[in-house]
């Protein structure tokens, strides 16, 4: 586990599958071999800072680090720190990381995590950033999932309920696609998954996303799946496009319905409506998942597992908790000891570990890569727009229906309607960059959410100068891959 020492865990990205399956090694083995373990910490100090509540993360990472034989600080409310005063996320990450040794943070913001990584001198666990991302619960999900079915890959996995704002459920989906899962998505009514979700399963780990009918998952919406009163749901499908499982979807294209053979398992990962999360004044939805002892009783559902991150609301009946089909606190267990190798490895606490360290958090991304300066993220959630003086904006380009320009803290997608070249003070369209990508650095592009603001930056529109820009016919030929290949070798 060399590799991890001094290195923060923002997303679940941040980690490998290789070094995912040494952690699941290294729990085992702690759990066989506790005294070996039990002093390792010692003289080394975890800080917890919490701006959003918790039971399960927090209490499972401060039982970790004090079973390692280390300490814990803390503030049991962020409402009686130095937060109220008005000090900053990063003022106070400097500060606490000159007191400890890694420090665990939750915070509403998405992307506070990261920005606490690139100014903290230790590492920065995210524990829940807002709706995006929730790294070491997706550990303690696939910790569970591989101790009870031996495998990842394959695996038929439904994520249920808020998908819109569910954190767990996105680095968890990120995950199974690394591992080759098939995936199917049923939101509750209107908690349908973000399409930048769906983007990045589909850009990063080239899953193949389609849409089909929710078949025998009718039945948690407390519906037969020939219904006619079956919720207005869609339920979105991921298949890892390359290896296997074609037999899940025999004719591709063709509008399916979701079947599990009798020899098949299918795992149902459950989650909470995330009230806290909604705009004020949002009507709780009819139509949400929910297992009760009557959906267990179901032929199709006899070999499934239930999972859900907790806590759980009236999601999961209680009749459900005596079944040894529900798999819920044990994986909060598994959660606690997950969390014990994540602190382990994260500090080192190998001797020859602690040489490898890698302070500061730099996310990797795929070029090109634009700086935004004065480009503003869409979502108003986003660190880069809560704490702008402190922020390093950047966003991946990407070549959809159009330009997007995906934020590098919280994900989200942009699709301004104009591009300018500071070169020539020339704006126009968005979609012309199909044109006049081979001839302008990337470095040299400035994105606009209007005209009014390109022209209030001084550019000019491009019909008042057409021959100062190339033609059509200049750049007929061109595909996606040479506009990266001409910024580079320009
Ligand atoms: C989850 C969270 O905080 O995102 N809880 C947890 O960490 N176990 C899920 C939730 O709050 O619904």
């Amino acid at each position: 586990m060399g590799k991890l020492a001094g290195r923060s865990v923002i997303s679940i990205d941040d980690l490998t599958n290789e070094e995912i399956y040494q952690l699941f090694e290294l729990a085992d083995s702690m759990e066989t071999n506790e005294s070996t373990f039990n002093r390792s910490g010692t003289g080394r100090i975890a800080a917890t800072l919490f701006y959003e509540p918790s039971t399960r993360t927090r209490l499972s990472f401060e039982a970790a680090m004090q079973r390692l034989g280390g300490g814990v600080i803390s503030t049991w409310d962020m409402n009686a720190s130095s937060a109220v005063k008005g000090e900053s996320l990063p003022d106070t990450i400097r500060v606490v990381a000159s007191y400890s040794d890694v420090i665990i943070l939750r915070h509403p913001w998405e992307g506070a995590a990261q920005i606490a990584g690139e100014y903290a001198s230790v590492p920065v666990i995210n524990a829940g950033d807002g709706g995006h991302e929730h790294p070491t619960q997706t550990l303690g999900d696939l910790y569970t999932l591989h101790k009870q079915h031996g495998n990842l890959r394959g695996l038929k996995v439904a994520l249920c309920g808020d998908l819109q704002h569910g954190r767990t459920v996105h680095s968890l989906a990120f995950a199974l696609a690394r591992f080759g899962a098939d995936v199917v998505f049923v939101p509750g009514e209107n908690k349908n998954i973000p399409t930048y979700v769906l983007h990045r399963l589909e850009r990063d780990f080239g899953a193949t996303i389609t849409e089909k009918g929710l078949g025998i998952l009718s039945a948690l919406f407390g519906q037969r799946d020939d219904d006619e009163n079956t919720p207005e749901v869609n339920a979105i499908y991921m298949t890892p496009t390359k290896p296997n499982q074609l037999a899940l979807f025999p004719q591709e294209g063709a509008k399916m319905d979701f079947r599990i053979s009798a020899s098949e398992s299918l795992s149902i990962y459950v989650t909470r409506r995330q009230v806290e999360r909604e705009e004020k004044g949002s009507k709780a939805s009819s139509g949400y998942p929910r297992i009760t002892g009557e959906t267990l009783k179901l032929r199709p559902f006899k070999n499934i597992s239930i999972l859900h991150p907790l806590p759980r609301v009236d999601e999961l009946a209680p009749e459900v908790d005596k079944d040894p089909r529900g798999l819920y606190f044990r994986q909060a267990a598994n959660g606690y000891k997950i969390r014990m190798a994540l602190l382990h490895s994260v500090l080192g606490l190998d001797s020859e570990e602690k040489q490898n360290s890698v302070i500061g958090y730099s996310r990797p991304a795929k070029e090109p890569i634009y700086i935004g300066n004065d480009f503003k993220c869409v979502n108003s959630l986003c660190v880069a727009n809560k704490l702008s003086e402190f922020a390093h904006n950047r966003f991946e380009i990407f070549r959809s229906q159009n330009y997007v320009l995906r934020c590098l803290y919280c994900d989200h997608e942009s699709e301004p309607p104009f591009v300018g070249n500071i070169e020539s003070h020339i704006y126009y369209p968005t979609h012309f960059l199909d044109r006049f990508r081979p001839f302008v650095k990337v470095t040299n592009l400035r994105f606009f959410t209007s005209a009014q603001e390109a022209q209030a930056a001084g550019f000019r529109p491009m019909s008042a100068s057409p021959a100062e820009e190339p033609t059509l016919e200049d750049t007929k030929t061109l595909n996606d891959g040479s506009w990266i290949h001409a910024i580079h070798s320009s």
